[in-house]
């Protein structure tokens, strides 16, 4: 019998690679439905790769809204709409508000790239260089209330190489987004990975005392 899909809704702000990457795991029987795809700006790229692949889409600017409040409030009806039982932040660029937050507990993933808890906001991978990191990476984690703060599940180093530009290591370091993403979202859809009561992440029925850390030169 075929597994029946988790239905999704995914935000995006930019150019929609993470999406892409999770449109073509659900080619490769990720057992999630994409309702839709939710960009606060107009010319988000992403945008097209949902058109492409016959995912609805809405865009919700936040420069028509007067506080952050009213905009989260907005969105949070927009989203609703599609009864989504997971949402997906895949490079949404805003910062949430706590009541947002709250109505999304335990549903709510989002991918930063960095070495979560190291690098929290925004120009992860220049602070990185200008830090002398030997490594860096990527992790998918829980959203609650504290700015990329939420319980990390899994996450990928990625080797800092001498000489590298900013562009050169984000690019390492979305292709590891790429494979991290999507199985986190299996784990998700597949019912092995959610938050317990306390806010903790659980995997397989266990409290994750550690994220899932993985090697780029892993094998798939
Ligand atoms: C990704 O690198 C993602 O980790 C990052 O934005 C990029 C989006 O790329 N997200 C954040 O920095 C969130 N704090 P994409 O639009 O090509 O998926």
């Amino acid at each position: 019998m075929p597994q029946s899909k988790l239905p999704i809704v995914v935000l995006i702000s930019g150019s929609g690679s993470n999406l892409q990457a999770i449109i073509d795991a659900t080619a490769r029987g990720l057992p999630v439905e994409i309702r839709a795809v939710i960009s606060n700006r107009a010319d988000a790229r992403g945008l097209q790769h949902a058109t492409d692949a016959d995912i609805a889409t809405e865009v919700l600017d936040h420069k028509a809204f007067t506080s952050r409040e009213d905009y989260d409030r907005a969105l949070m009806a927009l989203i609703d709409r599609f009864e989504p039982e997971l949402l997906v932040l895949a490079g949404f660029m805003r910062l949430l508000t706590d009541a947002f937050t709250t109505h999304y507990a335990g549903r709510m993933l989002n991918i930063h790239p960095s070495l979560l808890p190291n690098f929290k906001g925004l120009h992860t991978h220049r602070r990185a260089i200008e830090e002398n990191a030997a490594e860096h990476g990527t992790s998918v984690h829980f959203v609650t209330a504290e700015l990329d703060g939420g319980p990390v599940v899994l996450q990928i180093r990625v080797p800092v190489h001498a000489g590298d530009s900013p562009e050169q290591l984000a690019a390492r370091v979305l292709e590891q987004e790429h494979r991290i993403y999507p199985e986190a979202i299996r784990w998700f859809a597949e019912g092995r990975l959610r938050l317990d009561k306390d806010g903790r992440a659980e995997l397989d029925g266990k409290p994750l005392r550690q994220p899932v850390t993985l090697d780029s030169a892993d094998k798939p």
